[in-house]
């Protein structure tokens, strides 16, 4: 609207003297129009000069006068025409400021006679010059000088600056403007447009959109982290995707016995459909029951009746080792037909554990597991792979503490030293699956498997300073947390 009245008019005339005047003559908004211009005078459609205008606004007791009545005024209209009123009631019915003010100013006019305790009229008839000098400026008409200052004395008006513009022809002058392309086409390209069309300079200075899109949980991008480290050391993701698990591959075939604490319902979620498994691989179970029971391999076995029923019952798997019996099981399958091949082998999952929640502890947490499966394997080895993985963590200090797992011996708690918190904090456990379970899947006599599991909760809490794992996994997760979190980088 203000666009087209300002360079229409330009089309006709010389200049516009002041867009004030031009935006009222139009009907136009004077803020609308000096953005106009603004933007205009910025694509030098227009010349632009400035002018500055001192005018008059009312201040708020300008305001109210301009509406009431100034208070001489309002005073002279109290006194009763005949007799006059006593001062005390004068100024009950005007209230202690207006009736100073009026008095004071109604005096200096000699409208009134302040004589003694009666106030009197001195004239029949007043007119109120300064409701009337208010309204002019209200409305923006001219005022004397002298009538100005005595209103700006009185503090009933204030200087405000008006800005405005004088407007001429500017070089790019064009009586409309010009559509910029903002892309270069297909389409422009096969009609041979392009060379006729002018094209919108790049404004290297506009902020971009921000981009509503997908955003990534901590975990999972602490997950990805950590399966490119275990790439990056040449292991292979095993397949986890089996929430549910027999008991046997939980726990038989990793030699826990079957009255192992871990194994009660108030440590494990049992499931009531399907409860138990259909299948497992029979010959074996035989080889599982017999070292539960009687031992073998230059073991003693734990000599109690081992169950088939315990062994069937459907679970929620309680660590990602299970996967790890079924993969090492394969492997030892595969030797059947082929030579043994080491391997290197890792997964990154959800396990589930039937625990009292609170700050530090879930029902459902995820595991990493590493395991590497060649012949002639040491502690050693072990040691020194731990210091690999665990340096590319950004933990180079370790420590390790025997430990007891029933599927390992050795067994080490490992602890690293936190810069941080300047104190040895439990990063994961370890150890070299025992006999026991390695040689009933059939796994060549020499061997051995060396390997370690942590949390993956344990890390990203303290990468990303959550200190309530809740905040972190579960219903109760911030969804603008994970829109806003840092790039967290492990090992830097
Ligand atoms: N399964 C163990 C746990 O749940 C971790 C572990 C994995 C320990 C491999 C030793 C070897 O804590």
């Amino acid at each position: 609207m203000a666009e087209e009245a300002i360079l229409g008019y330009l089309a006709k005339n010389e200049e516009i003297g002041d867009s004030g005047e031009f935006a009222s003559k139009h009907g136009l908004n004077h803020d609308e129009v000096v953005n106009v211009i603004k933007s205009l005078h910025g694509f030098r459609y227009v010349e632009a000069q400035d002018i500055k205008r001192e005018s008059w606004v009312l201040t708020n007791e300008g305001k109210l006068y301009a509406d009431t009545g100034s208070p001489e005024a309002q005073l002279f209209l109290a006194i009763p025409p005949e007799g006059g009123i006593p001062r005390e009631e004068l100024q009950i019915k005007l209230g202690p400021l207006l009736f100073k003010i009026g008095c004071a100013q109604a005096a200096k006019n000699r409208w009134v006679d302040m004589g003694g305790q009666q106030v009197t009229r001195r004239v029949q008839h007043v007119d109120d010059r300064v409701k009337d000098l208010l309204l002019k400026i209200k409305e923006g008409q001219v005022v004397d000088q002298d009538d100005i200052k005595a209103l700006k004395a009185r503090k009933l008006i204030v200087p405000q600056t008006w800005n405005g513009y004088s407007l001429k022809k500017g070089p790019d002058y064009a009586p409309q403007r010009k559509k910029f392309a903002a892309d270069l086409t297909r389409e422009m390209l096969q009609s041979g447009d392009w060379k006729n069309v002018e094209f919108k300079e790049y404004n290297f200075n506009a902020k971009g959109q921000p981009i509503e899109a997908g955003h990534l949980h901590p975990l999972n991008k602490v997950r990805h982290q950590l399966r490119m480290i275990f790439l990056q050391m040449g292991f292979e993701e095993m397949p986890t995707d089996r929430y549910v698990e027999s008991s046997f591959w939980n726990f038989d075939a990793l030699f826990q016995p079957q009255q192992h604490p871990a194994r009660d319902s108030h440590d494990t979620f049992y499931l009531k459909v399907p409860s138990t498994t259909k299948e497992l691989p029979e010959d074996y179970v035989e080889r599982v029951k017999c070292v539960h029971e009687s031992g073998g391999y230059g073991s003693r076995g734990y000599e109690y009746d081992w169950s088939r029923e315990e062994a069937n019952k459907n679970l929620l798997r309680t660590h990602t080792t299970a996967v790890s019996a079924r993969m090492l099981y394969n492997l030892a399958q595969d030797t059947l037909k082929k030579p043994f091949t080491p391997k290197r082998y890792f997964s990154i999952d959800r396990v589930f554990r039937n625990e009292a929640v609170d700050r530090t502890h879930l029902a459902e947490f995820h595991q990493i597991e590493g395991l590497i499966c060649d012949r002639g394997l040491t502690l050693g080895d072990l040691i020194g792979v731990l210091h690999d993985f665990f340096s590319r963590l950004g933990m180079s200090k370790l420590r390790f503490k025997p430990a007891y797992n029933p599927y390992t011996e050795p067994s080490m708690e490992i602890f690293s030293y936190h810069e941080g918190f300047g104190k040895w904090v439990e990063v994961g456990n370890s150890g070299m699956f025992r006999p026991e379970m390695l040689l009933p899947m059939g796994l060549p006599e020499d061997v051995r498997v060396i390997a370690w599991g942590l949390s993956l909760e344990r890390p990203t809490m303290i990468m990303y300073g959550y200190n309530n794992i809740r905040d972190l996994f579960g219903h109760k997760v911030d969804l603008g947390l994970i829109k806003t979190n840092p790039i967290c980088r492990l090992g830097l």
